[in-house]
């Protein structure tokens, strides 16, 4: 392979040039070709600038963070940008791509910054439970103030060139060949004897004052609720108004290498890498056909189908939505537009954008116009006939090849797939609530469904800005199977002696946005209730025993809905309030079950939720419905907001230790003789080896 840093000579001036695919990051190789690039170039009397540009799609775009958590190689990134600083000759950057992280740093440590129009800079690494820590929270705050370095580091968010040269962050923004625009400039500042700028010689500009700091706390505290990592960064940025450079480098280096070692990083690099895993299927590669998805068609446009027609529409892709009743197709458009309008409202889209998006949605009350779509996904009622019916009429009038989903989120693909003639083409493509926001998608393949429609479908998720997760056919899939028998769980702790208060607030203090209560009464209760219902008749031998939850519901008590589920709720808050009418249906329940109640500690709440959930979770990897643990969490993730800081459920089973879990399985199950409580073979295995999900 070649050098991954290389110098060559325009004039008098000399070009460093990074290529390292795929973003040139900063892994020791890079860091060593830098150092001995500057170093040549300013032993070489014939040179008097230097320029250090990105090959490839990017500038850096951070350190490599596969590197992380080994042990460092010399010469540090801090240490290069250092030599960088202090040469005695001009150092430009020439920016494209994503000057991220360690990337920007490394620009900092530039005298000046030349950026493509295009290009994008932002110091992201809180994202991944970190801090620039290679001088950006010394540096950014010299440049463009404390304030803005704020929102830039501890929002993670990057920065248009545009934006960039409004701040200050680059001296100049060129479009067409970067290197030209680069070259020029360079020439120009020699040409005017252009001083040399270090950053570290810079006052912070604007407001530093000690409450600028506080106020921003405050402001972060609720959203970053168990994260450490954008504390630390304010922290790191008022020692770059408080100390003087090097002091605070010290400090930042300080801060930096704490949450390099903390357990919150650690999940959120996983995290990191999972998101982009997941999309590799295993036993698919990048040779895989894809077939063509021009155009697409949802089945049915209420809540569920509205959403994810939006989806698509957003992503620039026309879609043809279908309902049976003129009025209800009515009723699902206008529903489109004013979620349409509530985003430009807050600024996210322009009015414009809303008319653009509005056009790409075409709807039609006919199946015959389906006729020219590539793919259709189906959002009708969560019902076998209904499926049936729709199933026969796409199989009638779609064109072959065109790819048939459905969004069932508990039905057999198997069965659906079957009322076709084309069961290849047909996998399931569950969205989650509300469609338009929530990133997950489960992609559900069939015994049948064709590698070239996975793969297909698999890549359209990204394309519309979803993070797809192949998983098999079972009812549930994987998350929703995890989570009814967590739900159940949480209900069986209440029957015992707990308050669905105390159970909510200990997954709340978890990092969970929301306990299992207040989650069913956002879902609404009656969900539930029809499900269990229709076993009770179909099969009541399996079916669940009644629990005060049905007789909740039985009251009218739907959830949020009717603002009294679980929990009141006041008009216009979303805020749970305990209720004494519920506590009373609870008691009588324990009373008409002959239950006496106990204390139930909180310790015993997060056992039973949780490590019910790891158990059915080895249960899922072991039958092969999600291929790899990393699935798991991804979709814990994006579908139900597992805290990322805690890596996704199995990850945190790892760091509870799979044995303490197998223990307490295995003790819940002899004492209950319960099913959900019977140790997973894979459970079991990883215990008796002392091993995680994780390791090898
Ligand atoms: N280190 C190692 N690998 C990286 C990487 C990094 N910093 N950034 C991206 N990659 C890898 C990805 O894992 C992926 O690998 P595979 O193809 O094997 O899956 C590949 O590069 C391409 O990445 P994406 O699929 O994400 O490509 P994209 O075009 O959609 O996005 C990107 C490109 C915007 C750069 C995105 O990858 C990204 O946001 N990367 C992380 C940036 C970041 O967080 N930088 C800070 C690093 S920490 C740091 O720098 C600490 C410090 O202060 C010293």
């Amino acid at each position: 392979m070649s050098d991954p840093v290389s110098l060559s000579r325009d004039g008098d001036i000399g070009i460093i040039r990074i290529d390292y695919p795929p973003v040139n990051a900063l892994g020791h190789g890079v860091r060593t070709g830098l150092q001995s690039c500057l170093r040549e170039a300013m032993a070489d009397d014939s040179l008097q600038a230097v320029i250090v540009i990105g090959e490839g799609k990017t500038f850096p775009a951070g350190a490599d963070i596969r590197e992380f958590g080994k042990p460092p190689q010399p010469p540090s990134l801090p240490e290069v940008i250092n030599e960088y600083e202090a040469s005695d000759k001009l150092v430009v950057a020439a920016i494209h791509g994503t000057a991220l992280g360690g990337g920007l740093e490394v620009a900092l440590g530039c005298d000046y910054r030349v950026a493509l129009d295009s290009a994008r800079l932002g110091l992201p690494e809180v994202n991944l439970g970190l801090l620039p820590g290679a001088g950006g929270t010394q540096r950014l705050p010299r440049l463009v103030g404390a304030r803005q370095a704020l929102d830039m580091i501890v929002g993670g968010k990057p920065v248009k060139a545009a934006q960039a040269r409004e701040l200050g962050l680059v001296d100049d923004v060129v479009s067409g060949d970067l290197l030209d625009g680069a070259l020029a400039f360079t020439r120009r500042l020699l040409a005017d004897r252009a001083p040399r700028r270090r950053i570290r010689e810079m006052d912070v500009p604007g407001d530093t004052g000690a409450e600028l700091f506080s106020e921003f706390e405050q402001s972060i505290a609720r959203k970053q609720r168990g994260f450490k990592a954008p504390f630390s960064c304010i922290k790191a940025v008022q020692a770059a108004v408080e100390l003087p450079f090097d002091q605070g480098i010290e400090r930042e280096r300080e801060l930096f290498f704490k949450l390099l070692i903390s357990p919150e990083s650690a999940a959120q690099r996983h995290v990191f890498f999972a998101e982009r895993e997941v999309a590799k299927v295993p036993g698919l590669d990048k040779t895989t056909p894809k077939r063509d998805i021009q155009t697409v068609a949802v089945i049915g446009a209420g809540t569920m189908g509205g959403g994810i027609a939006m989806n698509f529409a957003n992503a620039g892709i026309p879609v043809k939505l279908l309902e049976v009743k003129q009025d209800a197709l009515d009723k699902g458009l206008a529903i489109i537009r004013r979620n349409y309008q509530n985003t430009a409202k807050k600024g996210r889209i322009s009015a414009e954008q809303v008319e653009q998006r509005m056009a790409l949605i075409q709807p039609t009350l006919s199946y015959d116009e389906l006729g020219d779509v590539d793919l259709v996904i189906e959002a009708v009622f969560e019902n076998m006939d209904v499926k049936k019916a729709v199933f026969t009429e796409l199989d009638r009038v779609c064109k072959p090849g065109a790819i048939l989903a459905t969004n069932t989120s508990t039905l057999d693909v198997n069965r659906i797939a079957a009322f076709t003639g084309r069961p290849q083409d047909v996998m399931g493509m569950h969205f989650f609530s509300p469609a338009n926001v929530m990133r997950l998608l489960e992609n559900v393949r069939g015994d049948k469904t064709a590698d070239d429609v996975i793969a297909t479908v698999m890549d359209l998720s990204r394309r519309i800005g979803k993070v797809g997760v192949l998983v098999g056919v079972c009812h549930g899939f994987v998350g929703n199977r995890m989570l009814h028998k967590r739900q159940a769980e949480a209900v069986q702790l209440v029957n015992e002696g707990a308050s669905p208060q105390q159970v909510d607030k200990v997954l709340f203090d978890l990092g969970f946005p929301m306990g299992p209560f207040a989650m069913s009464d956002l879902a609404g209760m009656d969900v539930g209730y029809r499900i269990r219902e229709e076993l009770r008749k179909d099969d009541p031998d399996n079916a669940p025993p009644r629990n005060w939850t049905d007789e909740l519901v039985e009251a009218g008590r739907l959830g949020q809905k009717t603002r009294a589920g679980v929990f009141d709720y006041q008009e216009g808050d979303r805020t749970p309030i305990p209720s004494p009418d519920v506590d009373a249906i609870i008691e009588k329940y324990r009373r008409d079950n002959g239950i006496t109640p106990r204390h139930i500690s909180d310790q015993e709440i997060l056992e039973r939720c949780m490590y019910v959930m790891v158990n059915e979770g080895a249960k899922i990897l072991e039958e092969g419905i999600a291929a790899r643990p990393l699935d798991v969490d991804v979709i814990w993730i994006y579908g139900y907001g597992f805290p990322v800081y805690r890596g996704g459920v199995l990850f945190w089973a790892d760091q509870v230790g799979v044995k303490t879990i197998f223990d307490k399985v295995n003790e819940i199950y002899q004492q209950t003789g319960s099913d959900v409580w019977k140790p997973a073979q894979l459970l079991t295995d990883l215990a008796e080896q002392n091993k995680g999900f994780y390791s090898k």
